[in-house]
């Protein structure tokens, strides 16, 4: 095994980063692929989504990142989603000031991340929706993209200033990052904004744009607070059903 390391990705808040992390992840395990998410954004998202107790995070990406913890010995297993997870609480935050004196400090979770390479197919990293060293990192670690997108007014702001972002990083700490590509969520087909922005995206992204739309599903939206992906919470929600389909869609891709 040799895992792609994907970043879910977008300076936009809520745009569905960690929804798609959570359930992606859950999906490419339900077709039997191992799976380990890194929780990279402080308000600890995907840790809590994944069923594990914020307040009870020991060891996650903060101590892997200060070097005070092995990867190995802090990754947790979720709770109904087979897959593993390095998970994180607002600790991390402080990670930022604490990286600021240590050398390497864009290069930590990569260096970490190269020593569970053959224990996975596949890590996906949820980013936070700030531009930090936090996103630097993950960034830095990763091979691929993936912008989950809502499509709206200003969506398409979010993308130009991500990949600028992406552009900055290949000149500096990863020449090899490459945008996977673009997924819509909480699409809704009857909105004429979705359609604009449809025809923007299909001009503009003609290659990077994944076929699966992610419709709007309250499923995925209340499966977090029961710490578990939509997948275990109703498999037969529309929300469970397309992120199966992106995870069929994104194996065939890559
Ligand atoms: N397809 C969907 N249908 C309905 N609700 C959704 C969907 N996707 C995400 N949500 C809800 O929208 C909100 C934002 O989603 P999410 O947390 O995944 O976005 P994010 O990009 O990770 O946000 P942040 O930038 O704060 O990290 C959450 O309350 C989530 O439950
Ligand atoms: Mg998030």
């Amino acid at each position: 095994m040799n895992a792609l390391v994907i970043a879910l990705a977008n300076q936009k808040g809520g745009v569905g980063k960690t929804t798609t992390a959570v359930n992606l992840a859950a999906s490419l395990a339900y077709r039997g692929k191992k799976i380990l998410v890194v929780d990279m954004d402080p308000q600890g998202n995907a840790t809590t989504g994944s069923g594990i107790n914020k307040g009870n995070v020991r060891a996650g990406s903060y101590a892997v990142l200060l070097g005070e913890a092995n990867i190995k010995q802090a990754v947790v297993h979720s709770r109904g989603g087979n897959y593993d997870l390095l998970a994180a609480n607002r600790t991390l935050a402080g990670a930022e000031v604490e990286l600021v004196q240590e050398p390497a400090r864009e290069m930590r979770l990569k260096n970490a991340l190269e020593t569970v390479q053959n224990d996975y197919d596949c890590i996906l990293i949820d980013c936070p929706p700030t531009l930090t060293l936090l996103t630097v990192n993950a960034l830095a670690a990763a091979n691929q993209v993936i912008v989950p997108m809502v499509c709206e007014y200003y969506a398409l702001e979010g993308i130009s200033d991500l990949i600028a972002t992406i552009r900055k990083i290949r000149q500096s700490v990863n020449p090899k990052l490459d945008i996977l590509g673009i997924v819509r969520t909480m699409y809704d087909p009857r909105s004429l904004l979705s359609q604009q922005v449809d025809e923007q995206l299909e001009k503009y992204f003609p290659n990077k744009l994944f076929k699966t739309l992610i419709p709007r599903n309250i499923r995925l939206a209340e499966a977090p607070s029961h710490g578990i992906p939509a997948l275990a919470y109703d498999p037969k929600a529309r929300g469970s059903v397309a992120y199966l389909e992106f995870a069929d869609e994104l194996l065939e891709k890559i």
